[in-house]
């Protein structure tokens, strides 16, 4: 079986976000927003991880496919409906099958995104949502990983007194690939979607973003954490 790049992190990647309140209930309401309503409609998450977010909605009618198994293990007792162990690119999904399908996080670990987002709309309805809620590259926090991405560490003298009380964890910053907003939008314009919507969060520089719990805000040009919503 080949090592996930999230295999041996399940701990510490629910342990970072239950450290870091805060910028979890931000990321979670933005998940909220792009989401809306659920309720009747049938939703695949791509790269549901721990389901650590799907935990806190009622995610009993959500469907996974999650390529680490020690996160989708997790994902399965939260009650994520576990289709499978698979990377997003291996998933036989059923055509024309989904009103929703997102990727929460999932996107920053993707190498071949016109590839990835095929598959997804593929799987949509017409009409369907398609939702990719991350890091844009081009965020203060984008920046951050880069950098300590590229020198191999968070403790470079330039990040000294500028970062956050608790990083993110160093393996999963280095392991990311991380993509630009406007990347992820001409990449889906190319594949036909339209009607697009963005929401963010974490506006704040990332040093004082687990202060206190975020709105969500209409746009995509200010957030350490943003939601593309397009449609099918
Ligand atoms: C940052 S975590 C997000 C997990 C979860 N969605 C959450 O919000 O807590 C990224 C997840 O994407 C998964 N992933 C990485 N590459 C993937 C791929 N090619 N297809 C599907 N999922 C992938 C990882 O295994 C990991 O669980």
């Amino acid at each position: 079986m080949t090592k996930q790049k999230f295999d041996g992190y399940a701990a510490q990647y629910d342990a970072w976000f239950m450290e870091n309140e805060n910028l979890f209930r931000s990321e979670l309401r933005l998940l909220r927003r792009a989401l809306g309503e659920i309720e009747g409609r049938r939703v695949l998450s791509v790269g549901c991880g721990s389901g650590l977010f799907e935990s806190m909605i009622d995610c009993s009618g959500i469907e996974g496919i999650e390529p680490s198994r020690d996160m989708g293990t997790i994902a399965e007792k939260r009650g994520v409906h576990l289709l499978g162990y698979l990377a997003i690119e291996e998933a036989q999904l059923e055509r024309n099958a989904y009103d929703v399908i997102y990727l929460n996080g999932s996107s920053s670990y993707m190498e071949d995104l016109p590839r990835a987002f095929s598959i997804c709309r593929r799987a949509l309805k017409k009409g369907g949502r398609f939702i990719s809620l991350d890091v844009p590259k081009e965020s203060a926090f984008g920046f951050m990983y880069l950098l300590a991405k590229n020198v191999g560490s968070f403790r470079h003298p330039d990040l000294i007194d500028v970062m956050p009380g608790l990083p993110y964890p160093l393996e999963l910053c280095s392991a990311g690939v991380w993509h630009s907003t406007e990347e992820k939008i001409g990449v889906l314009r190319a594949l036909g979607f339209h009607d697009f919507t963005f929401y963010q969060t974490l506006l704040r520089n990332p040093m004082y973003t687990n202060e206190e719990a975020e709105e969500v805000v209409e746009g995509y040009r200010s957030g350490g954490y943003v939601a593309i919503i397009a449609e099918k």
